[in-house]
């Protein structure tokens, strides 16, 4: 049985996800918060909607929001969205973003909705009771080599500055994979480890937003999560790995390598 908690977080993606289909192919205004970090009146007002039906259902609980930061009441309760994971990808047209909202109960994730509004995919998860893609069951692939994998990674907005910053792993892994794509939405590509698209997943420098309803999705998907230096997962601990389980050692190895250089 669905929780309360997932059936607001679904209303919340479903229609923050209309709002955004409504800009889609049309013009709005695009803001930079850093030389490459836009920020769009539509991520704007994605978050403000979203903020309105959860605060209206759990006026009690706090959120963690990515352009409105912290609102802190409940010690227990912390919703943490992303209105628009895919900002670059939407503020340009190409069609790869999405919604995600989760949240966490005394530290721990239990709900997380990921939705894509232009393909219609809304993927769900709560703690203990699986992962869904539009309702049906989804698990993560059987993949166990890391050449047959698809591999997904990511580049943060400090790219051009950090000293870790992903180049050398990418190298390592487009010589060691079947493939590796760079898809521009970190919350739909753990999604798509979690469903079996991607056989794994890496980045650094995430914030919890880019990360919180998906990595729970791979969970209940019976994937693996770690840092990327091995250490136990942390919804704040930036660097990460994701896959299926059955790579995650060799990805783990070629990530971490002598040949890559700083991790951190
Ligand atoms: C970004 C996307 C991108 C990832 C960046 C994120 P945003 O989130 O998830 O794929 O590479 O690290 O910051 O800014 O589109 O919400
Ligand atoms: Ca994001
Ligand atoms: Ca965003």
């Amino acid at each position: 049985m669905k929780s309360e908690f997932l059936d607001v977080a679904i209303d919340a993606a479903a229609q923050a996800g209309d709002l955004i289909r409504s800009y889609w192919g049309k013009s709005f205004k695009i803001e930079k918060k850093s030389e490459i970090d836009l920020v769009t009146e539509v991520d704007k007002k994605s978050e403000k909607l979203i903020l309105s039906i959860i605060e209206k259902k759990f006026p009690q609980h706090s959120v963690l929001a990515e352009e409105s930061g912290e609102h802190l009441r409940s010690k227990d309760y912390l919703w943490i969205i992303d209105p628009i994971d895919g900002t670059t990808n939407f503020a340009h047209g190409y069609p790869c973003f999405c919604v995600s909202i989760a949240l966490q109960v005394k530290g721990v994730v239990q709900t997380g909705v990921i939705f894509n509004p232009l393909l219609n995919e809304m993927f769900t998860a709560e703690r203990g009771q699986g992962a869904h893609l539009n309702g049906e069951p989804i698990h993560v692939s059987k993949t166990d080599a890391l050449i047959s994998s698809l591999l997904c990674t990511g580049f943060a907005y400090n790219v051009k500055a950090a000293k870790a910053n992903n180049l050398n792993q990418f190298r390592q892994a487009v010589l060691s994979a079947q493939g590796v794509r760079r898809d521009g939405s970190a919350a739909l590509d753990i999604a798509y480890v979690a469903c079996g698209r991607f056989d794994g997943f890496w980045e650094m420098n995430l914030k919890p937003w880019d990360m919180a309803a998906a990595v729970l999705m791979v969970e209940e998907a019976g994937g693996k999560l770690s840092l990327l230096n091995g250490g136990t997962f942390d919804l704040f601990g930036k660097d990460i790995i994701v896959s299926n389980g059955r790579i995650h050692q060799e990805l783990y190895n070629i990530l971490n390598s002598t040949a890559v250089g700083p991790t951190a």
